[in-house]
């Protein structure tokens, strides 16, 4: 494949809106409400003495902190696994991979999927119509089947970015048809991939090609499926919604259905009546009279004015069979409703099904559902995510944890009512507010899971929006979190099932060369792979941890060293984390999977700016990436 070389300048300035990250958005709209005990709680901060005190004081530090943060460089050096030797930071506007790989565009926002769709228009995009059957904006969390010998990847579609998507209108959304344009751009895409002599492509009108978008009908499933509170007037049963939103990460079921997690869905209502009372469950979720879209002034089921129960439906799991494109999606509620990152399977010694999964937002919570029914291959598994038990999990400092089951007895709600409020039922049992749970990953090779706690500046500063305290605790040790860690957890007795578990953290990001405390991080970072905001995570087949980035590319004050956002490879044992990718300026990379055969990872740039990746000219658009090595070696 070839290098592709792209100009180091900008296009043109991106509007405010384009620019702030969605927690921002949500931020400004909607700040918490300021902590009470302001000073107390961060004179309980620890400084980056007390913390390394406190953990060797417990007499087994590698219980708290990972196994490698205390190797060392030498003891790193001497465990290596990795194929690659680690590339620097970059800041310009293209994607660079180690010496030995390369990488090339695989599909791009607006690219066709069927061939009735137009072409991607540089100027000005795709047409309203075009869009619901084109490669979708944001690419995230994604996953290939093997569909009898076939490469499908169903891939996530998460927001919009106006400015670049109503080219046409200035950025500005003007009309219905402005928000049909934006609802077919976001949701899923599942789309055939084939490799030529010249690289990747897309099957063109593949009979597995489809797009969802915030249109596509699915069925309510679980506890909360009929529930009064999911009603509408167009859906009176509450069991039938259109749509899936702010699909974020991903994940894959052990019986081959695509998982698709509804994140920020808040955003997207509001009401035409700006003197509507909102219910403080609206306001724990962060619904309120403004949506970032305008879709409340256009199209009426966004208007909580006249569909105050459209945004609890949304906020779900969502199972999609991708062998069949006639499949009617199904929103999982008895995975709860909060602002899902993504889905982590795995399966316990006894069969049941476990489902691992983040809460991103400040504050909130980390997860697990356990199915009552095991799986076995080729079995039925209609039920596995309608008859289970969520849990939440809850940290002690002294390296122990303990996921406490969501029941009406626990919560003093029913089970609707938990699977509707799933952040008020996750409140009553006092679980352990964490700094923004994404991407959380299961290691193949070992018991043991991982998330991604991204950062958290109102970490001992502000409590969550359920007014839940966040003072700094076991595993969201610093106050005022801007660079983010990885916790991991071992199951007892080797159970993902397991009610207990012993945890520690892999790895604190920081700036050592900025900073002499926490701030600068735990051991195993260095000069050479500084980041911050770590995000997707996702294992390969050897156990090495891909650790992706969504963080401050300013490469300024505290993030300088830092570059553009990137891709990094970590070792679960040795601590090692080597930086194996950069991503253009501006961009998120987010979301990676693999070829059957190992030899392609195919790797998502999100929110890229223009020129990436078709050169001056050209609106920029978000894309999937195949990168492999040049002697056609596994990849991972
Ligand atoms: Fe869509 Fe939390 O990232
Ligand atoms: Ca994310
Ligand atoms: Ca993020």
């Amino acid at each position: 494949m070839k290098h592709i070389q792209t100009p180091a300048t900008p296009q043109s300035q991106a509007d405010a809106m384009d620019t702030m990250s969605w927690d921002d958005w949500d931020e400004l709209q909607r700040p918490t409400p300021e902590m009470t005990e302001f000073d107390g709680v961060v004179a309980s901060a620890m400084s980056r003495r007390g913390f390394l005190g406190r953990v060797l004081a417990m007499g087994s530090g590698a219980a708290v902190m990972g196994a490698g943060v205390f190797k060392g460089s030498t003891a790193l050096a001497a465990s290596d696994r990795f194929a690659f030797d680690a590339i620097p930071i970059a800041t310009d506007f293209t994607i660079h991979v180690p010496e030995g790989y390369s990488w090339a565009p695989v599909a791009k926002w607006g690219d066709p999927l069927f061939s009735d769709a137009p072409a991607f228009d540089p100027v000005s995009g795709v047409t309203t119509e075009g869009q619901a059957r084109a490669f979708g904006e944001n690419t995230d969390g994604m996953e290939l089947f093997n569909i009898g010998g076939r490469q499908v990847i169903a891939v996530n579609h998460e927001y919009a970015n106006t400015r670049t998507n109503l080219a046409r209108s200035g950025g500005d959304v003007t009309s219905l048809d402005d928000v049909q344009l934006l609802q077919n751009a976001q949701g899923v895409a599942v789309f055939e991939v084939e490799e030529a002599e010249d690289g990747w492509r897309i099957v063109l009108d593949s009979d597995l090609n489809r797009r969802i978008t915030h249109q596509t009908p699915m069925t309510l499933t679980g506890p909360a499926a009929g529930h009064d509170l999911l009603k509408t007037a167009a859906d009176p049963e509450g069991r039938t919604v259109l749509g899936t939103m702010n699909n974020c990460g991903a994940g894959k079921t052990p019986w081959g259905t695509y998982l698709t997690c509804e994140e920020n869905f808040n955003g997207y209502f509001g009401s035409t009546d700006q003197a509507l009372e909102l219910s403080a469950e609206f306001g724990r979720y962060g619904i309120g009279l403004e949506g970032r879209y305008a879709y409340e002034t256009y199209d009426a089921r966004f208007d909580l004015s006249q569909n105050i129960n459209e945004p609890n439906r949304f906020g779900y799991i969502v199972e999609i069979d991708p062998a069949d494109p006639t499949s009617t999606p199904m929103k999982r509620t008895a995975l709860g409703r909060f602002k899902h990152e993504n889905a982590a399977c795995a399966v316990a010694p006894d069969g049941r099904v476990v489902v691992y999964l983040g809460d991103d937002e400040r504050g909130e919570y980390l997860y697990k559902y356990v199915s009552d029914g095991v799986y076995t291959p080729g079995g039925d598994t209609s039920d596995l995510l309608v008859e289970g038990q969520l849990y939440a999990a809850k940290f002690t400092d002294d390296g122990r944890g303990e996921w406490i089951a969501l029941t009406p007895e626990a919560t003093g709600m029913d089970a609707a009512e938990i699977a509707i409020h799933t952040r008020l039922a996750a409140s009553a049992v006092g679980a352990t507010t964490m700094d923004r749970p994404e991407w959380v990953a299961v290691n193949p090779v070992a018991v043991e899971g991982y998330c991604a706690l991204t950062n958290n500046k109102n970490r001992a500063v502000k409590p969550n929006a359920g007014g839940d305290e966040t003072p700094v605790n076991g595993p969201n040790p610093r106050a005022e979190n801007k660079y983010g860690q990885i916790v991991r957890w071992y199951p007892e007795n080797d159970d993902h099932a397991a009610v207990d578990f012993t945890w520690d953290l892999y790895v604190m990001a920081g700036n050592p060369e900025v900073h002499d405390d926490a701030y600068a991080g735990s051991d195993n970072v260095h000069k050479g792979n500084m980041f911050n905001s770590p995000d997707g995570m996702m294992f390969d087949s050897a156990g090495l941890l891909w650790i992706q980035t969504d963080g401050d590319d300013s490469n300024e004050d505290g993030f300088a060293g830092m570059g553009n956002n990137q891709m990094l490879v970590g070792d679960p044992v040795s601590g090692e984390i080597r930086r194996f990718m950069t991503g253009p300026k501006g961009s998120e990379v987010t979301g990676i999977t693999w070829s059957s055969d190992r030899r392609t990872a195919f790797v998502g740039i999100q929110h890229p700016k223009a020129p990436f990746p078709d050169g001056e000219g050209s609106l920029a658009r978000s894309t999937i990436v195949a990168i492999k090595r040049d002697d056609n070696a596994v990849i991972g």
